[in-house]
């Protein structure tokens, strides 16, 4: 029965003419009439007014809101699924999910469109928390016009997508024809937030190079939400929106090594457990350096978690953990070589000193710069996530990071700044405070 011919019924049934019901529900006889003749789709008001004038509850009203929505899709509307494929073993970032679900559940009223950035460094697991948080909000039933994945490739200078192009795509994915996607940045701007508007949507940025690639691309409407990552903490982009920030560290002891055995399987975990631990531990508890060792240990018959280890022990052949096109240090290298130049120097010397954590003082010492510009080229590399802030004049540097770090110094500094760098490290230091170091990382 069509939406016309059941309204048609009730109204029948309750001995109601044409021109009584167009009273009741405040609308034209007429326009009731080629409602009726399904001549003319109702609007969802006037479904509202025909539940209330024949008691019927919801029934007008919900059928009118699917015609509304499937004459949506006619126009053009394509529902975007773009959300690539999670893994099936996701291990952990309990804190990070619950928080991004807390985003999204705010109970204020607001207007603002949620955004949140996940920052971390490279390979600890950005677009795979993102990921797995959107899937499992579209299986509660959020985002129900669909979902945007975008990949912007920062932050390597010269390989970011231009915000023109994410726009050009992202307004073909929701179904603009090609000839009616303006050309200029702000129009094709306007025109994504006009699609937008009223609808579900999320949307994942992922791999941000900084806050101005991105802020082109929000949607404007309430119902949508964004989930931004990058290895940047994208300087800027408070002052543009509203965004919470979850910066992400490597994995707890025990998840790292789940993560191992949910790679390896069982079988090959219990057959040495011990070694797992050692492993996950020798592999910084990254996620992408744990996944890539598993992969190792799977796709090597041979190998055991123990083998392995052992092949590890050398720091610089962790770098060279690799399986299929993705390896360790090219991960890296895109991190590094978005670095300004001084920082990039900064970051060379930092490889060469001993031990994780980073004394700004003897940093300064050892680059031959004055402590202020230290203290500024440490802030930039935390910035870019290549070291952690731990308070005014310490850093700490992921395992990594450093083995990584040392062996660009080996590359391209030469022999002789090493030993010089090695001779101002053995200055004495004003004593610290060893409790301040988080004691995952004291080990
Ligand atoms: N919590 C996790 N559980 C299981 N696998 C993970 C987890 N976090 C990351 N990974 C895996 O580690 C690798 C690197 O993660 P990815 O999200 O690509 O890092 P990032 O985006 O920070 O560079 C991927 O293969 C990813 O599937
Ligand atoms: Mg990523």
């Amino acid at each position: 029965m069509t939406f016309g011919q059941l309204l048609r019924a009730h109204r029948k049934q309750r001995g109601l003419s044409l021109a009584q019901l167009a009273v009741r529900v405040h609308f034209n006889r007429g326009h009731l009439s080629k409602i009726e003749t399904d001549k003319r789709p109702p609007s969802v008001s006037f479904a509202e007014a025909c539940d209330r004038a024949l008691n019927a509850g919801h029934t007008f009203a919900t059928i009118a809101a699917a015609l509304e929505a499937a004459a949506r899709r006619q126009q053009g509307w394509v529902q975007p699924a773009q959300l690539p494929a999670t893994k099936r073993h996701f291990v952990g970032r309990q804190d990070g999910l619950d928080r991004l679900d807390r985003l999204l559940e705010s109970h204020e009223p607001s207007l603002a469109v949620p955004v949140a950035v996940v920052n971390g460094p490279p390979g600890v697991g950005k677009t795979a928390l993102a990921v797995q948080w959107a899937h499992r909000a579209v299986n509660d039933g959020h985002f129900a016009d669909g979902q945007l994945f975008v990949n912007l490739e920062g932050p390597e200078p010269g390989t970011a997508a231009s915000p023109v192009d994410v726009l050009g795509d992202l307004l073909r994915a929701v179904g603009v024809p090609a000839d009616r996607v303006p050309a200029d940045v702000d129009q094709r701007a306007a025109t994504f937030r006009s699609y937008l508007h009223g609808r579900e949507i999320l949307l994942v940025l992922d791999n941000a190079a900084d806050a101005q690639q991105i802020y082109r691309l929000l949607p404007g409407s309430p119902g949508c939400a964004v989930v931004v990552t990058s290895r940047s903490r994208l300087p800027g982009l408070l002052s543009m929106v509203d965004a919470v920030t979850l910066p992400l560290a490597e994995l707890r002891r025990s998840e790292a090594a789940q993560l191992i055995r949910a790679n390896i399987g069982d079988a090959r975990a219990d057959a040495d457990p011990a070694a797992v631990s050692v492993l996950a531990e020798r592999c910084g508890r990254l996620p992408l350096a744990l996944v890539l060792a598993a992969e190792h240990i799977v796709s090597h018959q041979h190998h055991s978690a123990e083998v392995l280890a052992a092949e590890l022990k050398p720091e610089r052949a962790r770098l060279n953990l690799a399986e299929g096109d993705v390896v360790l240090r090219t991960a890296f290298d895109t991190s590094y070589k978005a670095l300004d130049e001084e920082s990039a120097r900064m970051f060379r010397v930092l490889g060469r000193l001993p031990g994780r954590l980073i004394d700004a003082v003897v940093t300064a010492a050892s680059a031959g710069v004055s402590q202020d510009e230290a203290s500024h080229l440490l802030r930039e590399l935390a910035g870019a996530h290549l070291i952690r802030r731990q308070d005014e004049r310490h850093y700490l540097m992921h395992d990594l990071l450093r083995a990584y770090a040392a062996d660009l110094a080996r590359q391209s500094d030469g022999e002789a700044e090493h030993a010089d760098a090695v001779r101002h490290a053995a200055l004495p230091v004003p004593a610290m405070n060893s409790t301040a170091l988080p004691s995952l990382l004291v080990a």
